[in-house]
């Protein structure tokens, strides 16, 4: 396994605590939930950023963590966390071009590792479908703690449903104010149908009266 240097944003102390609330509530989803699926309905709401704020906290109380890009679309993670050298990708693993050794890159934050997403596919939702997927995701829970996916939003592919139907829970992100009700009807309808679980729903984004001293869980950052 090669290491690579990553660069992750920083937290401010409200979002430290509001992170420290989500690991904690997602601990008492319980041991099962272990492959976790971050989605949102429509792009930018803020998956990415929650996923290595995430697993950031969770690898600070000792538990290892695994982040996996499953934006094969479009990959972001590669470039939020500055990471160079990182070569191979999922896509290389699912089209069996490498080996799982090649595309787990150790970090620089302790127990934290990373699959990127690697290049392009021309059949993203294929390789996410195929048991191959599924079943690394499987063994993998045996030396993870936690396996955070970064999946696409569920409003623009089917990729985040495929996803699903290899996860033990989804966490949705909803950033605050931009979708409507129907919108957010219609992205639980759609999950359900994955039989995962939908755990919790992030509200992201939501601005702060700058009166208030503390969040509710789910509430971080400021915009
Ligand atoms: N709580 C927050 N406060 C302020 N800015 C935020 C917050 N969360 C995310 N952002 C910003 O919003 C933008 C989108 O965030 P991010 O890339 O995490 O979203 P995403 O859902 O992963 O997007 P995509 O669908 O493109 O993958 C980024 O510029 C990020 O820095
Ligand atoms: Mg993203």
């Amino acid at each position: 396994m090669e290491q690579i240097t990553i660069t992750s944003p920083h937290m401010d102390y409200f979002a430290n605590e509001a992170y420290k609330a989500l690991r904690t509530n997602l601990g008492f989803c319980g041991k099962d939930k272990k492959a976790i699926i971050i989605t949102s309905f429509s792009p930018a709401e803020g998956k990415s950023t929650t996923i290595i704020n995430l697993a950031k906290t969770l690898t600070e109380n000792g538990q290892k963590v695994l982040i996996v890009d499953g934006d094969l679309r479009k990959s972001s993670l590669i470039a939020k966390l500055k990471a160079t050298g990182a070569n191979k990708g999922l896509s290389h693993y699912l089209s069996r071009q490498a080996s799982l050794e090649e595309v787990i890159y150790s970090t620089n934050i302790a127990n934290l590792d990373i699959i990127f997403s690697g290049p392009v596919p021309p059949n993203p939702a294929e390789l996410l479908e195929a048991d191959l997927f599924s079943m690394t995701l499987t063994s993998l829970k045996d030396y993870y703690d936690y396996i955070l996916i970064d999946a696409p939003p569920v409003g623009s592919v089917i990729d985040a449903a495929v996803i699903a139907k290899s996860g033990d829970g989804i966490v949705l992100v909803v950033e605050s104010g931009s979708i409507s009700y129907k919108d957010e009807q219609e992205v639980k309808k759609q999950l359900e149908k994955t039989n995962c679980p939908i755990l919790g729903v992030i509200l992201n984004k939501v601005k702060q009266s700058g009166k208030g001293y503390y969040q509710k869980y789910g509430e971080y950052g400021q915009k």
